[in-house]
Parts: C-alpha cells; sequence; structure tokens
C-alpha cells in the first residue's frame, strides 16, 4: 500500500448536497446549491455561502432559509441552482420545475418536491468569511420516506452526496450497521 499526499482542501467524503431557499422581497422563491456545509451542537447549521448570492441578500431580508435535500430524481434541477444566478434570472426558481410552499417555522419556501427539508434561523453570517450560522428550528418530512418508528429510512431516500474531487454526484448506499452498538464488541472483550 502507498499513500499519497493530494493537498490542503476543504474535501471530505461524502458532502450532502444542500438546496438553500429563501424569499425575495416580493415572496419570489429563490434557491441554490452548497456543499461548503454541515450540522454542529443539537440544532445548528453552518454553511459558507458567498455574498454575492442571490439566496444569501434572500436570506438576510427574512433573517429565514430552508435547506432540502434531492435524490437522483432532481439531480439536473438541483444542478442548475447551482449554475445559474437569480441575480439575473429571477424565476430560476420555477425554471428548475420546483413548487414553493411556505415553510410552518420560518418565512421561507420549502420545496414541494423535496421530501427531507431544515427550517433555519440566521444567528449570524459573516461577511468576510462568508460563514453563516443558523438554528434548525424544524424538520420538514414527506411521511413516505419514514419508517413505522417515524424515524427517516435511508432504504426509502438515498439523499445526494457530492465528492468534490472528482466534481461526481452519488446516492448513499445501503445499511451495513448500527451506530452507538456494533463498537461494543471491542470495548467489552
Ligand atoms: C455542487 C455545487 C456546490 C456549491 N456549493 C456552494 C457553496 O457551498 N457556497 C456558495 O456560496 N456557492 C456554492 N455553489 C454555487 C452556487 O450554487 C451558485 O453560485 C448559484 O448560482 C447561486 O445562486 P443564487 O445567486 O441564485 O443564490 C455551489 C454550486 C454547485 C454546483
Amino acid at each position: 500500500m502507498m499513500r499519497k499526499n493530494i493537498g490542503a482542501k476543504s474535501y471530505v467524503l461524502p458532502q450532502p448536497v444542500f438546496i438553500i431557499a429563501a424569499y425575495d422581497e416580493n415572496g419570489i422563491p429563490n434557491a441554490m446549491a452548497s456543499t461548503w456545509g454541515g450540522i454542529s451542537n443539537e440544532n445548528e447549521i453552518s454553511i459558507c455561502i458567498s455574498s454575492e448570492r442571490k439566496t444569501l441578500k434572500n436570506i438576510m431580508l427574512h433573517g429565514a432559509f430552508t435547506v432540502s435535500m434531492s435524490d437522483a430524481s432532481f439531480l439536473e434541477a438541483c444542478d442548475y441552482l447551482g449554475n445559474e444566478t437569480g441575480n439575473e434570472v429571477p424565476d430560476k426558481f420555477a425554471r428548475a420545475g420546483f413548487h414553493a410552499v411556505k415553510a410552518d417555522f420560518v418565512n421561507a419556501p420549502l420545496i414541494e418536491e423535496l421530501p427531507f427539508a431544515l427550517e433555519c434561523k440566521v444567528k449570524s453570517y459573516d461577511e468576510k468569511e462568508w460563514r453563516m450560522i443558523a438554528e434548525i428550528v424544524n424538520i420538514s418530512v414527506e411521511e413516505n420516506i419514514l419508517n413505522e418508528n417515524g424515524k427517516v429510512n435511508l432504504d426509502k431516500f438515498s439523499p445526494l452526496v457530492f465528492d468534490r474531487g472528482s466534481r461526481n454526484y452519488h446516492k448513499i448506499g445501503e445499511k451495513v450497521g448500527n451506530a452507538f452498538e456494533d463498537g461494543l464488541i471491542l470495548k467489552n472483550r
């Protein structure tokens, strides 16, 4: 086995593909793709959103946004949202083929087609570092991706993930174990 150094990059595997959505000043929804993000603490999300993004401007107007996840069936629409800007194309959201409905807990759009979404309120935004930190105030889920215990079942919903190195999208694979459980065999022997 030979290891290789591939340099310093913000590169972890896999990276979630977030679809971030917010309303403009007229209530028109807009959305963008983001992979520079992750969770922190019990109910917090941190995402680097460039200050140029229309989505960022909209988020700052209302102090709120949603973060949806998609499976491969909406891959083209999600990638499109990462390649066109609402600064130039005001009906970008509709062009993606998505439909918006207001979230229950924040003034931001849920995307009807995407079954898993966080509803978020802005805690802080660092203009220089582009770092948005937000409180997750609710998670809105389509019932058909839940199992009988009310938990999301990744056999029913396979969210897109991103490989920054090759710029490929992948989908989540099958279950292979139980967290907080399978390692105990080593602890107790
Ligand atoms: C896979 C992918 C990941 C992206 N991740 C980010 C990100 O984390 N932060 C960011 O500011 N832009 C990111 N972008 C770029 C924005 O999605 C893109 O600039 C988009 O056009 C912004 O739309 P808006 O101006 O309508 O908000 C990403 C694009 C793609 C395709």
